[in-house]
């Protein structure tokens, strides 16, 4: 089977990658030269665990190859999967859909022979619809359908997500259709992964509708948290208590600085617009996305009264920038709230993260300092914050690192460390709903 994957980002890229370990022959086309030139010579551009080996081992098997030649990847294809960007549209929140809607064009006139165009990009509901108009009004002749395909790749576990998914969702239209995708899925069949087989809008909706859930329940640890704190409960104790519960579920219920990345904020802000253009209400999610941005805000509040009311003139040492642990990628990390404030306040700031430096440097102010290490970040801190909970930052030399600083706050907004632990070392600790 030959397909196309039209995006070599963190979706396209990992996709084509796995569909070539299920066997078929696949190319990853991408209008970014510098990003295809990278591929061609091996190199991986964004971070993923194991992709490189993943990549090299299809590429030397003559599954998986790299251009920027469309059409002829189009021409040589049963299926064709969208998988380009769709990030929030400036101002509106809506998903800008300019690149998939370009893609869906550009294809339509290199058609030739019965093609499965495939939706893999997060999209509104009835974009599926719309690709397939655009493709009918470009090329009337070409014979072929829209299906849609949403990824359930949470990024650090991408592969294994691909590799072992609760489910996979396919919006069909034809049995044609429907009997090349379950052929391409065919491999999944061996650990019984469900096919939920639905309708385009619905496939589009699940996507959205289990983004916006999972960011729910992050938005109502993190407000639990605030009570906690309050009230003197402890909110790992309040998740794993929740947790037992089958039908909570103890997933996705770990207090923290907020969510980030490149999904749920996005998603959330796509899913209300998308109630608004339908008159329906999206209330819920609405509230979200506000105590999302709370609980950003509160760890300003929380990390400048650890420190006596001020931070201006402090040196804070920071431990992770990345939006979650395992990736370089900084797309709304917390970081990128929290730490502003905080040089906005006079605070003199200085932050490691084994991946995502790079990435940062693009984004945050230039009064930011980077260190190499994790000596460099906590030598002279007045306090140390848990941004990140990398690995690296799990099992701390506590010992060394007080005595390394110049004062003795914690401000561990991942909740790692535990009090007493801490305190017997002589830290100031500071956690989240704890
Ligand atoms: C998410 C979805 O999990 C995935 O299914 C979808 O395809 C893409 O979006 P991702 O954004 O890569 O994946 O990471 P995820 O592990 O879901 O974490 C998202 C954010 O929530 C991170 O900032 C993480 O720190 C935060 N989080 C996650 C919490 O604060 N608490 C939790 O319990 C879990």
């Amino acid at each position: 089977m030959n397909l196309t994957m039209i995006g070599s980002g963190y979706v396209g890229l990992v996709s084509g990658a796995c569909f070539a370990e299920f066997g078929a022959n696949v190319t990853c086309v991408d209008k970014d030269e510098s990003k295809i030139n990278a591929l061609l010579n091996g190199k991986i551009p964004i971070y993923e665990p194991g992709l490189d080996d993943l990549v090299e081992r299809n590429v030397k098997a003559g599954r998986l190859s790299f251009s920027l030649e469309l059409e002829k990847a189009v021409k040589n294809s049963d299926l064709i999967f969208i998988a380009v960007g769709t990030p929030t549209r400036r101002g509106d929140g809506h998903a800008d859909l300019k690149y998939v809607y370009a893609a869906a064009e550009e294809i339509a006139s290199y058609l030739d022979g019965y093609t499965v165009i495939v939706d893999k990009s997060t999209v509104p509901v009835g974009t599926a619809r719309e690709v397939a108009r655009v493709i009918a009004k470009t090329n009337p002749d070409a014979d072929f359908d829209v299906a849609s395909n949403p990824e359930f790749l949470r990024e650090g576990s991408a592969i294994g997500d691909f590799m072992r998914p609760d489910r996979v969702v396919l919006g069909i239209e034809s049995d044609r259709a429907e009997t090349l995708l379950r052929e391409l899925y065919r491999p999944l069949n061996l650990i019984s992964a469900p096919i939920h087989v639905t309708n385009l809008e619905s496939a589009e909706l699940i996507k959205y509708a289990s983004n916006a859930f999972l960011a729910t329940k992050i938005s109502f640890i993190n407000e639990i948290s605030q009570l906690c704190e309050k009230v003197g409960a402890d909110v790992h104790s309040v998740a794993k208590g929740m947790g037992m519960d089958k039908r909570i579920g103890n997933k996705f219920l770990h207090a923290g600085p907020g969510y980030g990345g490149s999904c749920f904020p996005k998603d959330t802000l796509a899913l209300i617009r998308i109630a608004q253009e339908h008159g329906s209400s999206c209330r819920i999610v609405e509230s979200v996305v506000e105590v999302n941005a709370a609980q950003k805000a509160a760890m300003v509040s929380k990390i400048r009264s650890a420190m006596g009311d001020s931070v201006s003139g402090k040196k804070i040492g920071v431990l992770g920038l990345a939006f979650k642990p395992e990736t370089d990628d900084m797309r709304d990390a917390p970081a990128l709230s929290i730490l502003p404030a905080l040089l906005d306040k006079g605070a003199e700031v200085k932050a490691h993260d084994p991946e995502s430096m790079e990435e940062a440097k693009k984004i945050l102010p230039e009064t930011l300092q980077y260190c190499d290490n994790l000596d460099e970040v906590v030598t002279d801190a007045d306090a140390v914050v848990l941004m990140t909970e990398w690995n690296q930052y799990r099992g701390l030399d506590l010992e060394d690192v007080i005595s390394k600083m110049k004062g003795n706050v914690f401000i561990d907004l991942r909740n790692v460390y535990e009090n007493e632990t801490m305190q017997k070392y002589g830290f100031e600790y500071f956690c989240v709903g704890r």
